[in-house]
């Protein structure tokens, strides 16, 4: 079976094409940061607008890259959520005609599993059951995995995710947009230890999140202190510090609490170097292993979507002659697929 994936959930636009047994033929991504980065953050009217300007000349790009024909291709998988509504749409619609126009299977992806299952395109890949630390621009979540489609949610973000919470505090310290990957630059030419900010809800039982005060944090030191480069960099330093501690603590609480002997990271953040560094020690030290995706498949892309389809398709899931879009979408609700697991 050869599949095509499609997403089209926030502001990347990526298509891929993976195959049973060749694993990934040909992928590509496109990044809308520059159309963004004037505003500060992705305006969804012109997310959804590029989409539709990139999706249909990338997916004819793969094919060629590929070198496949459309009799090539057994199924068509895109993101259906969750995300911004008129961008799912955009990839909702074009993957669904094509589908048709094809005459083969659509299924619709919940956007976080695609995340979950990206470490699968690795070698090694994990093996169930795991535990899987999402970290993206819109989500924050632990999740206990003992199959494709059995996902237990264990924590969650109360507010902002861990992404979200980059993005806003490199806004503060007027850092370009996405904040992430600046802040996390910026941070690593700070001096370690000049300020200290709290690690949110370590200090009681549970495994869910909150990042919202640490950037009122930021907001109030930045009030008060002078606007060199070096406190800059300072506080950039003491924020990504108390950030992977907090997801370094809570990772070793689930770890501890399931005994599960893997660990996931998966998500935009989850290209943080200091994140992997410390989930690697923390993890080292409990005898569990980590595996994370390769770097430009922690961003959103299309060979996770493509994926996470072909192991559904492969079960015999499909949708209905429909085109699905779900802003809103619990991990918990999708099918479970307990008979295959693909080591591509
Ligand atoms: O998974 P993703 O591409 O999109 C969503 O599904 O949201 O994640 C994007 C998020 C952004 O908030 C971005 O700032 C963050 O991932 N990010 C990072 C890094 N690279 C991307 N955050 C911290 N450090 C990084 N190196
Ligand atoms: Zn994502």
């Amino acid at each position: 079976m050869r599949v095509l994936g499609i997403e089209t959930s926030c502001d990347e636009t990526g298509v891929a094409i993976i195959d049973q047994h060749q694993g990934l033929l040909a992928h590509a991504v496109y990044s809308q940061a520059t159309i963004h980065a004037e505003f500060g953050g992705v305006v969804p009217e012109l997310a959804s607008r590029d989409h539709i300007r990139k999706t249909t000349p990338m997916i004819r790009q793969v094919m060629e890259q590929g070198g496949l024909k459309p009799k090539d291709i057994s199924g068509i998988c895109y993101t259906a959520g969750p995300g911004l509504i008129g961008a799912l749409l955009v990839g909702a619609s074009i993957a669904r005609s094509l589908a048709w126009a094809w005459q083969i299977p659509a299924l619709s992806i919940h956007h976080m599993e695609g995340h979950l299952l990206a470490p699968m395109l690795e070698s090694p890949s994990p093996t169930f059951p795991f535990i899987a630390l999402l970290v993206s621009g819109g989500h924050t979540l632990l999740v206990g995995v003992q199959a494709i489609g059995r996902y237990q949610v264990l924590g969650n973000s109360l507010d902002d995710a861990v992404g979200e919470a980059f993005d806003k505090t490199a806004k503060l310290l007027g850092l370009g947009y996405p904040g992430g990957p600046a802040l996390a630059k910026l941070a690593s030419q700070g001096k370690s230890g000049k300020y200290h900010f709290p690690r949110p809800m370590t200090d009681r039982p549970g495994l869910d999140f909150s990042f919202s005060g640490l950037k009122t944090f930021v907001h109030n030191t930045l009030k008060q202190a002078p606007r060199d480069f070096a406190t800059k960099a300072a506080i950039a330093r003491a924020f990504e510090e108390a950030v992977v501690d907090t997801l370094t603590i809570k990772c070793k609480r689930a770890l501890a609490e399931t005994q599960h002997k893997r660990l996931v990271i998966s998500g935009g953040v989850s290209a943080n170097q200091r994140l992997r560094q410390s989930l690697r020690s923390m993890a080292t030290q409990l005898g569990v292993k980590v595996f994370y995706p390769r770097l430009e498949f922690c961003t959103d892309n299309g060979a996770m979507i493509a994926y996470a389809g072909l192991v559904r398709l492969l079960a015999g899931q499909h949708d209905e002659l429909e085109i699905r879009a779900r802003p809103r979408w619990a991990l918990t609700e999708l099918p479970t697929v307990d008979s295959v697991q693909l080591q591509i």
